[in-house]
This record gives structure tokens, sequence and C-alpha cells, in this order.
């Protein structure tokens, strides 16, 4: 598969973070034996691995802005691009020696998201799209998964943990989708999640108050992989409000009625 110059230089960031990520991941999985575990050494992989991005786009395209989670908005000297990124989605996941974690990096091209780049280090899953090409596992094409009803579905949402204000609304969710769909996931990482929708594993997602760099890439492979997003109350604002669910158009608009809106 021929690539765009503009994902090999996306492909480029997000392996070299990610080989920095996967040497960090092993020391992390000798450390959870310390009584100290691994927190601060998660946290200094997490910023080092947002260096590695920088430098590496930035020096491709040494006019375009930033939107970083952990450096946060730096502004270029082009107004029309800018790069979203999430070094390490899933950090919890990665503190805890779960493989399931990723870097995302995303293109904002006058305001629009028009490339995103996901990828998971530990299974060399690489999740590549750019608008108009369509959306690419590695090699092989992806598409969203046809299923119609939630009765044959797996969806996908955030589990909540010590901390979390909405556990009314969760509980209300998980009632309704236990009740209605074929299996309900947490994966703990909200751009893999975005890229299993993508890919087909998922029927559908959802989630509530995430970061724009939790969903940017997300949103390009779900969209160029054929399926469809909306905000909670069915609108485009996800990258704004924080609230995003995915799926076919079925299951996007099926998961609203029948899981977030009787909730
Ligand atoms: C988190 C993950 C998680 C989601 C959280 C995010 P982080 O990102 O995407 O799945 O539920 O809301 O903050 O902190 O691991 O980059
Ligand atoms: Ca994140
Ligand atoms: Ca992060």
């Amino acid at each position: 598969m021929a690539r765009s110059a503009l994902l090999n230089i996306m492909v480029q960031a997000a392996t070299k973070a990610g080989r920095s990520l996967t040497r960090d991941f092993g020391e992390v999985e000798n450390l959870q034996v310390s009584v100290k575990g691994p927190g601060d050494y998660v946290s200094a992989a997490d910023k080092k691995a947002e260096e590695i991005i920088y430098e590496s786009l930035i020096k491709s395209r040494p006019d375009w802005g930033f939107l970083m989670e952990e450096s946060g908005e730096v502004k270029g000297t082009d107004p029309l691009h800018r790069w979203i990124v999430d070094p390490l989605d899933g950090t919890t996941n990665f503190l805890h020696s779960l493989p399931i974690f990723a870097v995302s990096i995303a293109l904002e091209r006058e305001g629009k998201l028009v490339a995103g780049v996901i990828y998971n280090p530990i299974t060399e899953e690489l999740f590549t799209a750019e608008k108009g090409n369509g959306a690419f596992m590695n090699d092989r094409r992806m598409r969203v998964a046809a299923r119609r009803k939630l009765a044959d579905a797996a969806l996908c949402t955030a589990i909540p943990h010590i901390g979390t204000k909405t556990l009314g609304r969760y509980l209300e969710e998980a009632k309704a989708s236990s009740a209605h769909a074929a299996a309900v996931r947490g994966l703990g990482s909200a751009a893999l999640s975005l890229a299993w929708v993508a890919a087909g594993r998922l029927d559908g997602y959802w989630e509530h108050q995430l970061q724009p760099w939790d969903m940017a890439a997300g949103i390009v492979l779900v969209r160029e992989a054929g399926g469809f997003l909306s905000d909670i109350s069915g609108g485009e604002r996800m990258m704004e409000s924080g609230g995003i669910i995915a799926g076919n158009e079925i299951m996007r608009d099926t998961i609203r009625k029948t899981i977030i809106e009787r909730s």
C-alpha cells in the first residue's frame, strides 16, 4: 500500500514514539513488584513520547502548530494546520502493564480533521486514514461492521473509576446496554476504541467527557472506514463537547436512542 507523504510523516512520528513506549513498558512490567510502583516512570515515558513526536513532526513541517496533551497548544506560523497529539492514550492500562494503549496523532487543516494515525506498539497494529483515501490497519483496508441489531453487537464505553462524578449516568447506561447488547466492553483507551470500531471489531462505542486529543485521529479512522459519528445529542460537535458515539449509521443512532437517551 502506497502511503501519502503526509501519512508517512505521521507514521514515522508514531512508530518512533511507539518504540520508546515499548522499551518503557518493559520496565513498567518490572516495576509492578516495587512498593512505590511505576507511577513516576510512566509519566516520564508519556512526556518522552510526546517530545519524540513533537521533534519528528516539527522537523518535517516547521510552520505547523500543535495541540498536545502534555505540552498544550503551540502556535505555528501557518494558521491553517495543526497537529493534535496524545502520546499515550490508555495511561492507566500502561501503568498496570495491560498492553492496550496507543499513540494518537491527527492533523487538522482549516479546522477540519483530515488525517489520523493510531499505533499500538505492543501488537504492532498501525491504524491510518486520510480524508478521501480510506482507512487501513497495517496494509489492510478497514470497514466498520455491518451489524444492525444491538442484540448482535459488541459495544464499548468507559467504565467509571474512583473519582468519576457521573457514576449514576453510567449505571443507567450500563443497565440499558447490558439489557440490549451481545457484549459490552471497556478498553480504557478512547483512541483504540475508535480504531477498533473502524476495524469492525467493535460495532459501536460511546463515551462522555473526552478531550480533543483522545478522539481526533479516531474520528478520521471511523469516517474513512465508512462509519458514522455524532456527539451525545446527535450533532457533530464531538471535539467541542467531549461526547462521542461511533458505529455504522444504524448502530450510532440506536446507541443514542436506546442506551443514552433512555438512561
Ligand atoms: C484516557 C483514555 C480513557 C478515557 C479517558 C481518557 P489517557 O486518556 O482515553 O479511555 O476514558 O477519558 O482521559 O489519560 O490515557 O491519555
Ligand atoms: Ca487520552
Ligand atoms: Ca494521554
